[in-house]
């Protein structure tokens, strides 16, 4: 019997990798709402603590560089059996004009965001339910062309080609992607606003998208069985550049 109709979150178990700040922490507390049991995981397990405390005893924490391949082996060790893997790892590089971007610093965002997600989907078959999925973040860089994004661009659009591929090889394990728009940090991003403004992007929704909108696409894609290959921009009608 297929599974379609059935619940894909209550009583699920489900790897939040960076779920420890901004949209996947919105997720993560979405989610145990929803009756899942969470796991968060990033490199900073002081802060992970501090967050899982607060969501009480559906959700646990681990230390994780997703980065580091060797790592990413040893946590899905250690974390067992799981539902759905979602990854919204943020890297470290600074967003800038290209000449100044260093191929160094090019290198570890994509050594986070890219192979960070890469490691994870390779290293978590043994453990994902069949019924599962495998739930990737990209951005809207990928599809617009915006000035001192140029890194981040090239790393969105490799996870997007990657998810496309990976729906057919990884079936019946689903594989998605959710491409925020410009999504809030705060309650108080003014400064973040000022930026979409400046970069020259027409959002017809004339406001930044909050973390909830976000992981509604997220949420959306874990539940729905008849998504994979799927890249669900959540970005406030972006028509520009
Ligand atoms: N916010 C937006 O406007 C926007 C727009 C387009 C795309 N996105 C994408 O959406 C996702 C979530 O964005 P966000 O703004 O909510 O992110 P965020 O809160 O700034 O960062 C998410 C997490 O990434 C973790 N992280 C960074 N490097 C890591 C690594 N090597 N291994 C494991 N975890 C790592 C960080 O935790 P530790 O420091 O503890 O490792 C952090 O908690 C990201 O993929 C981002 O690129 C966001």
């Amino acid at each position: 019997m297929h599974s379609a109709g059935i619940d894909q979150v209550k009583g699920k178990r489900v790897l939040i990798i960076g779920g420890g700040t901004g949209i996947g922490l919105c997720l993560a507390e979405k989610l145990i709402k929803l009756g899942a049991t969470v796991v968060v995981a990033s490199r900073d397990l002081e802060k992970l603590q501090l967050v899982v405390a607060k969501m009480g005893a559906n959700a646990s924490a681990y230390q994780l560089d997703a980065s580091d391949e060797q790592a990413v082996i040893q946590f899905f060790s250690a974390v067992g059996e799981f539902d759905h893997l979602v990854a919204t790892i943020r890297p470290d590089h600074l967003t800038a004009p290209f000449n100044k971007t260093t191929p160094s610093s090019s290198r570890g965002a994509f050594d986070a965001k890219f192979w960070g997600q890469y490691y994870l989907a390779h290293h978590c078959l043994n453990n994902i339910s069949k019924n599962g999925s495998i739930l990737f973040t990209s951005g809207i860089a990928a599809a617009r062309g915006y000035r001192g994004f140029s890194s981040t661009a090239a790393i969105n659009g490799a996870i997007e080609s990657l998810t496309k591929s990976l729906a057919v090889e990884l079936a019946p394990v689903r594989v998605n992607t959710v491409s925020p728009g410009f999504i809030e940090r705060s309650a108080e991003d003014i400064e973040r606003w000022d930026m979409v403004q400046n970069l020259g992007a027409r959002i017809p929704a004339e406001r930044l998208g909050t973390q909830a909108e976000a992981a509604e696409a997220y949420i959306y894609l874990l539940q729905n069985r008849y998504t994979t290959g799927t890249i669900l921009t959540v970005d406030g009608g972006e028509l520009s550049a």
